[in-house]
């Protein structure tokens, strides 16, 4: 069956920003429930990893809630969070402004992924958290989020992943579409709006295909950290050098093209 969050084409953001609008009161408590808490774990992960210092500018995308973005604010690095859904952003910075009582905060802003408000090379690390799946189109979206980055800039990724395993698949698979639909339904009055993982990571290339896409548009030190068996996982990558008089996709567009196995999605 057809999942309601789920669309592909021109639709697909505008359902899965309704979907992030209806949920948003609830996320916090439904992610520490479907993952037992371990989410926090595997973000820690992904911040250790990043290798943030004191001036390391860092962009948050799909910020949602801001876990990411928060967490790495209290290492005492510049964060600037975005996403593109208004009541996700509204639990983020009440709780950003809640820890910095009147303080610097993070910079939380409205904003789409495909189309990131930021000129090339203006940050240092570039994190998503549970984002990546949920994009419309990979391709620009990888693009985009190498663009924003400076050249040996870091990229790191953390999402949904599909085991190798395939006996340990199918288990989470059952998960995913059995019982975490529950959660949706007992939360928010909606199975739908959870069932969508499941369909949204059917559509993703998983953790080896991000990586294969990272290495196509010329990343350096990519490199894949999975957890509980690749149930969830962290892609890492390194921007390529730029040229310095062009963007991103224009310098890298050519090469990006010829490399056999590394046609783009649009
Ligand atoms: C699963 S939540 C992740 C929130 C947070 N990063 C975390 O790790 O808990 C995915 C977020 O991606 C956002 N999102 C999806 N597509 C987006 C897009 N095209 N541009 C900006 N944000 C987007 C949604 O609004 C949602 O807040």
């Amino acid at each position: 069956m057809a999942n309601a969050y789920y669309s592909l084409g021109d639709e697909r953001g505008a359902r899965v920003r309704d979907l992030f609008s209806r949920i948003a009161g609830r996320y916090d408590l439904i992610n520490d429930i479907q993952s037992l808490g371990l989410h926090r774990l595997w973000k820690s992960r992904l911040i250790e990893l990043a290798q943030i210092v004191h001036g390391t500018r860092v962009l948050d995308v799909c910020s949602g809630t801001g876990d990411l973005a928060l967490a790495m604010w209290k290492e005492g690095v510049e964060v600037t969070g975005v996403d593109f859904c208004a009541p996700m952003l509204k639990v983020a910075s009440d709780r950003s402004s809640a820890a910095a009582r009147g303080g610097h905060q993070v910079r939380f802003a409205q904003a789409d992924a495909l189309n990131l408000p930021f000129a090339d090379n203006s940050f240092d690390v570039v994190t998503v958290g549970y984002g990546l799946r949920n994009l419309a189109n990979l391709d620009r979206a990888l693009a985009e989020l190498l663009r924003v980055l400076r050249a040996g800039g870091r990229l790191c990724v953390l999402d949904f992943g599909k085991p190798e395993s395939a006996s340990w698949r199918v288990c989470y698979e059952t998960y995913l579409a059995c019982v975490v639909p529950i959660f949706g339904w007992v939360f928010v009055g909606d199975p739908a709006a959870y069932a969508y993982i499941l369909e949204s990571l059917k559509h993703y290339p998983g953790q080896r295909g991000v990586d294969e896409k990272l290495r196509c548009l010329g990343c350096q030190r990519t490199r894949v950290v999975n957890f509980l068996g690749g149930a969830m996982s962290l892609n890492l990558a390194e921007t390529p050098p730029k040229s310095p008089d062009s963007s991103f996709e224009t310098t890298l567009k050519p090469s990006f093209q010829s490399v056999s196995g590394c046609d783009s999605q649009d």
